[in-house]
C-alpha cells in the first residue's frame, strides 16, 4: 500500500520519502534465512545471495532500515570524494508501463566525509559495501577511487569501483584497456585492508570488451565483477511517455541484455573470477537463472520500486525452492558449471 502511495508522487520526492522512512525503520528485523541460501562471495559470508544494488542509498544514511528488509548484502553509494549536486531535476523517471526506470542523477551525493561518518554508525551483522565514483570535474579520475579506498578503509566490508555510470561524461572510457590498467594498478596499490574490491561494468560492451576486462581484473587482483550497470539502449518495446529521456535505463527492459553480458563474463572468467548479476532481476526465477549462468550473488534495484520491500522475501523463498528442485545443496553448487545459453 505504501509502495502504491509512493508511486503517485514524483519519483525523486518518493525516493526521498522512502529513504527517510528507511532511516527510522519501525519494523522488526527480517526472519533468519533458509540455510540453503547461505553463501560466500569473494570471502564474504552472506546469509543469502540477494543484495541491494548501488544508487538507492547514495550516502549510506539508511543502512539500518535496509538491513531489516532481508538483503544478504547492501551496497551504498556511489560516493565521490567531494560532495556534488548531480544533474538538474527532473533526472529520475518512472517508466511504469515498462516496469523500468531512466535516471541521469549524475552522482548526487554528500561526499566521502559524510559517507564515512554514516558508515561509522552502520548496523552490525549485515555486509555493507561502498560503491566508489569520481567527481564530475575531477582531473585525475583514478585518484578519486584511490581517495575512496583510503578514506573508507576499515569502515566498509567491500568496495566497488564503478566505471560504468552513463551520467558522468567520460567515466565509461575507463573501461578501455590502457585507462583500465592504469586505474586498476593504482587501486591495487591503494588497498590497505583485506576488504575485497569489485569492479562494476556496463551492459553496453561487446563480448571481446568484456573478455578484456575480465583479464585486466584478474591481472590486478580484482575480487569480483558486477554485471551490470544501466544501459544507454532504448529498446523499441518501450511504451512509457518518458522513454526518450536521456540517462541509464534499468528494470525489466534491461533483463536480457544484462543476462547476455553475464554469460559473456562467465565464458571469459571460466570460474576464475566471481560474478555478481544485476539488471532486471525481479523474481526468484530470474535470480536462479543468473546463478545458473555463473553468478555467485545478485543485486536488485528497479524491481524493488515496483514490487515493494516484500519482494526480497518472495525472491528468497522462491530461490530456495528452485535450488532444491534443481537438486542443489547450495548457491555455490548451482553457480558451478554454468549454463551458458541465452535463454
Ligand atoms: C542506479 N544505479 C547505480 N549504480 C551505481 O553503481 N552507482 C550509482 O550511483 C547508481 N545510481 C542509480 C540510481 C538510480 C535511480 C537507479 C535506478 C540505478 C544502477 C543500479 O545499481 C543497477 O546496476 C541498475 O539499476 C540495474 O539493476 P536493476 O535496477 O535493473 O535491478
Amino acid at each position: 500500500m505504501l509502495t502504491a502511495l509512493l508511486r503517485t508522487l514524483d519519483p525523486e520526492t518518493a525516493h526521498g520519502l522512502a529513504i527517510g522512512g528507511l532511516k527510522h525503520a519501525p519494523w522488526p528485523a527480517a526472519l533468519p534465512d533458509d540455510p540453503i541460501l547461505r553463501t560466500t562471495l569473494a570471502g564474504l559470508d552472506l546469509p543469502n545471495p540477494i543484495g541491494l544494488a548501488a544508487g538507492l542509498d547514495k550516502n549510506a544514511e539508511a543502512l539500518h532500515g535496509l538491513a531489516r528488509l532481508g538483503f544478504g548484502f547492501v551496497e551504498a553509494g556511489s560516493v565521490t570524494p567531494r560532495p556534488q549536486q548531480g544533474n538538474p531535476k527532473p533526472r529520475l523517471f518512472r517508466l511504469s508501463e515498462d516496469r523500468a526506470i531512466i535516471n541521469r542523477m549524475g552522482f548526487n551525493n554528500e561526499g566521502l566525509e559524510a559517507f564515512a561518518d554514516n558508515l561509522s554508525r552502520r548496523p552490525q551483522g549485515v555486509v555493507v559495501g561502498a560503491n566508489l565514483g569520481a567527481n564530475k570535474d575531477t582531473e585525475d579520475r583514478a585518484a578519486d577511487y584511490v581517495a575512496g579506498l583510503h578514506h573508507l578503509a576499515g569502515l566498509s566490508d567491500y568496495f566497488t569501483v564503478n566505471i560504468s555510470s552513463p551520467n558522468t561524461p567520460g567515466l565509461r572510457a575507463l573501461q578501455g584497456r590502457d585507462a583500465l590498467d592504469d586505474l586498476l594498478g593504482r587501486v591495487a596499490q591503494a588497498r590497505t585492508t583485506p576488504a575485497p574490491v569489485f569492479l562494476k561494468i556496463a551492459p553496453d560492451l561487446t563480448p571481446d570488451e568484456i573478455a578484456m576486462i575480465v583479464e585486466a581484473a584478474l591481472a590486478h587482483r580484482i575480487d569480483a565483477l558486477i554485471v551490470s550497470n544501466t544501459t544507454l539502449d532504448r529498446p523499441a518495446s518501450l511504451r512509457s511517455r518518458d522513454r526518450a529521456e536521456a540517462g541509464g535505463l534499468s528494470g525489466a527492459p534491461l533483463k536480457e541484455k544484462a543476462h547476455k553480458a553475464l554469460i559473456h563474463a562467465a565464458e571469459a572468467a571460466k570460474g576464475r573470477l566471481p560474478l555478481i548479476a544485476v539488471g532486471g532481476i525481479d523474481s526468484g526465477a530470474e535470480a536462479y537463472r543468473r546463478i545458473r549462468a555463473g553468478a555467485s550473488a545478485v543485486q536488485i534495484y528497479s524491481a524493488l520500486i515496483y514490487g515493494g520491500p516484500g519482494l526480497v522475501g518472495r525472491i528468497k523463498r522462491d530461490l530456495a525452492a528452485r535450488l532444491r528442485a534443481g537438486g542443489f545443496a547450495s548457491v555455490a553448487e548451482a553457480a558451478a558449471n554454468p549454463v551458458l545459453t541465452e535463454r
